[in-house]
């Protein structure tokens, strides 16, 4: 029998990595996994109880139709974060504003978090794998103040963890410190999430492409030669590539950071940002893709030094391994691939 690891061991074992107080970061992880095992016992009986399945006809900051389990998931997590001494505030998909937390911690608290409750909302219905997003800041506001809206638009480049619970064939968390990437499978029996997936590393070149191709007609040119690339006959460099896409971000990034691949939602001419959110999407997709040895751009730019001016805001994202990332930026800017 290998060695049983939990999360919780692993994380006071391995606190020293985390570069501030010890304790901070394992009792703010293990709010969020409390959360994570809530959404794994509501998520797994979602078809059988009406309070969770289907829309509340209500949209979201961004347009988007809400369902029921983006609000529930909003406010367990919100809830889960704000009974810690160390978040002051979070800021999530489903609230237009920063919800800063009126309470001790709230002027106290040094830490601010990011989430999509549920990314992927369009697959809860069809039983399709879901998750949710995270990503850490420490606050740049003095403590002893409320925190405010600076405290959220960082880059990505000054998190200080992020990761991912996804609801799949099992649970799993996924995240980083900024030491590697490690993942915990959840067993439902005990009520317990044990070190599965030591130190991931994302293989360097993969064969695997992501992006919801019905889109091809709105693609750049460059866009779309890497596509024809992708499909090019070449046995040498693993061509065609296989394609795959879950249409929720988390599922085709796990995956691919475990097979090696490379995801896209690139700008298109009918949506010039993109779709998906520069801070609680790309970033923390962005810090666990370079923590595994992968690479995550804008076509122009690495996502961590995106400098952000809207707590909503999105940003076209390439990320995956990092070989292939490097191939879509040489198309990107129209040099040839090695
Ligand atoms: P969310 O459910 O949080 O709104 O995110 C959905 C995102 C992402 O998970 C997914 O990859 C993408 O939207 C799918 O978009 P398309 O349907 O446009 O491909
Ligand atoms: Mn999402
Ligand atoms: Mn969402």
């Amino acid at each position: 029998m290998k060695d049983i690891i939990t999360m919780g061991e692993f994380v006071i074992k391995n606190q020293g990595d985390f570069p501030y107080a010890k304790g901070e970061l394992s009792s703010l992880l293990s709010a969020l996994r409390l959360a994570a095992k809530v959404m794994n016992s509501q998520i797994n009986k979602a078809g059988l109880v009406d309070h969770l399945l289907g829309s509340v006809g209500t949209q979201n900051i961004q347009g988007e139709e809400q369902k029921k389990l983006d609000l529930y998931a909003n406010e367990l997590f919100i809830k889960a974060l704000k009974a810690r001494d160390q978040v002051c505030g979070i800021a999530s998909e489903e609230e237009e504003k920063v919800v800063l937390f009126e309470n001790e911690s709230g002027v106290n608290g040094k830490y601010v978090v990011l989430i999509d409750p549920i990314d992927g909302s369009s697959n809860i219905e069809v039983n399709v794998s879901i998750g949710t997003i995270f990503a850490i800041y420490r606050r740049i506001t003095p403590i002893g103040k409320p925190a405010s809206l600076e405290d959220f638009l960082q880059p990505g480049n000054k998190q200080v963890a992020a990761g991912y619970i996804i609801f799949g064939s099992s649970t799993m968390i996924v995240f980083t410190t900024g030491n590697g990437v490690n993942g915990f499978t959840y067993d439902p029996a005990i009520g317990v999430f044990y070190l599965s997936h030591p130190n991931i590393k994302i293989p360097e070149k993969g064969k695997i492409y992501s992006i919801n191709e019905g889109n091809y007609e709105y693609f750049s040119p460059s866009l779309k030669d890497y596509i024809h690339y992708c499909k090019q006959i070449d046995p040498a460099t693993n061509r065609p590539y296989a394609g795959r896409y879950i249409g929720s971000m988390i599922a085709d990034f796990h995956r691919n950071l475990l097979k090696g691949g490379i995801y896209m939602y690139p700008a298109t001419s009918d949506a010039p940002k993109g779709k998906l959110r520069l801070l609680y999407e790309c970033n923390p997709m962005a810090f666990l893709i370079e923590q595994a040895g992968g690479k995550a751009c804008d076509g122009e730019q690495r996502i961590m030094d995106i400098v952000p001016t809207e707590l909503h805001e999105r940003t076209a994202i390439f990320v995956g391994s990092s070989k292939m990332v490097e191939d879509l930026e040489a198309f990107h800017n129209k040099k040839e691939v090695g």
